[in-house]
């Protein structure tokens, strides 16, 4: 039997003949970058709508157009001038790329924009999906554009669960977006799934009720277009816990030099039962702490103190202090001394520490 290839089984030719057939009956088709194969005019409107909307678009592309008619009338035009007919809509790196591009339209291809959407992605400012519509709406190349709108359609539409803008899942969309492009119509394909994230599959309460994907629709079916597509998954940080010796002796506490690099590299701080470990591990038990404190001296009793968290950049650190009184001090070692709790404001100590043994002394605990 043959095997269905990757491509085979995302393909769908019903796909496009239904957005085509909306797009037709339903779609936008009096827009001002419509109705033409310039691609002068196609390309500087996908440029002001790349991050703009329509309606923003309107004015400024009419006198953009009035002020540069050709692609050799801006790429003659003095900096200021394209900055000055830009200036309002925002992202104004386009601006600068915009002028960049048609010079290099004018000197590298005569002035006359490639067809080839490989081509039309190394020049400044346009994408893989801009150079896909620009050579769609002006030469009918078939080439898979992948907008956010477009994104959002198909992660509703093929019930995609994972967020789009990771790279895995983006690269598959691509691949979709390739299977799915029709055998000819592909102005109005292109324009048909532009118009359906716009008009009809909104972020917030899509219109699924007039939608031509309806009967396809993995997240109507289900329920989902609330939650799909998948929001940026937040960055969770990592949770570690560290049981800490709080060992005193006369008036004085245990500190210990930390290693020079890593966490709190070179400061002095708390002796610690295990390191930093994973939060699921249990905090450690009287009896653990009695056997690490054991190194400093004869133990005459452990008492828990109250846990805290502390919050560095890249973890959350929940600490177990343990207040551990000796009988009788150990023989010092080379990473540990003995500090004065009167003194011990001045301590080169990591802030959580500091304010833990400060708290701590200030009942008058350690007299
Ligand atoms: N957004 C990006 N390209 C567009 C186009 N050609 N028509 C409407 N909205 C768009
Ligand atoms: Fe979007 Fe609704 Fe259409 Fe699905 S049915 S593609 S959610 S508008």
């Amino acid at each position: 039997m043959k095997r269905l290839t990757e491509f085979d089984q995302l393909a769908d030719p019903t796909f496009s003949h239904a957005v085509i057939d909306w797009q037709r009956s339903h779609g936008r088709h009096t827009l001002p970058w419509q109705n033409t194969t310039d691609a002068y005019r196609i390309w500087l409107s996908e440029i002001m709508l790349q991050q703009t909307q329509v309606a923003a678009v309107l004015g400024y592309y009419a006198r953009f157009l009035e002020r540069f008619p050709t692609v050799h009338a801006l790429a003659e035009a003095p900096g200021e001038d394209v900055m000055a007919h830009w200036s309002g809509l925002g992202y104004y790196t386009r601006a600068r790329n915009l002028h960049a591009c048609a010079k290099r339209v004018v000197a590298d291809y005569g002035g006359v924009f490639p067809s080839d959407p490989a081509l039309l992605a190394e020049l400044p400012g346009i994408g893989r999906s801009t150079a896909a519509a620009i050579a769609a709406f002006s030469s009918g190349v078939r080439a898979a554009i992948l907008d956010g709108n477009v994104k959002r359609v198909f992660a509703r539409v093929f019930g995609i669960d994972q967020y789009p803008g990771e790279k895995k899942v983006e690269d598959a969309l691509w691949r979709r977006a390739d299977a799915l492009l029709p055998e000819s119509g592909m102005e109005s394909y292109t324009q048909g799934l532009m118009d359906l994230g716009a008009t009809l599959c909104t972020r917030s309460r899509p219109a699924c009720e007039r939608c031509p994907l309806q009967a396809r629709c993995v997240a109507y079916a289900t329920g989902r277009t609330a939650e799909l597509p998948v929001r940026k998954p937040k960055k969770t940080t990592p949770e570690k816990r560290a049981g800490m010796l709080v060992v005193i002796d006369r008036g004085q506490v245990l500190l210990e030099q930390r290693p020079g690099t890593g966490i709190w590299g070179g400061l002095l701080s708390l002796p610690e039962v295990d390191g930093h470990l994973g939060v699921e591990v249990d905090a450690p038990s009287a009896s653990a702490v009695a056997v690490a404190a054991a190194q400093f001296g004869r133990v005459d009793e452990v008492e828990a103190l109250r846990p805290l968290v502390h919050v560095f950049t890249h973890y959350k650190l929940h600490i177990n202090p343990w207040l551990v009184r000796l009988s009788e001090r150990g023989g010092a070692t080379g990473r540990h001394l003995w500090w004065d709790l009167a003194r011990i404001e001045e301590a080169p100590l990591p802030a959580p520490v500091k304010k833990l043994l400060v708290e701590l002394g200030t009942p008058g605990l350690f007299s």
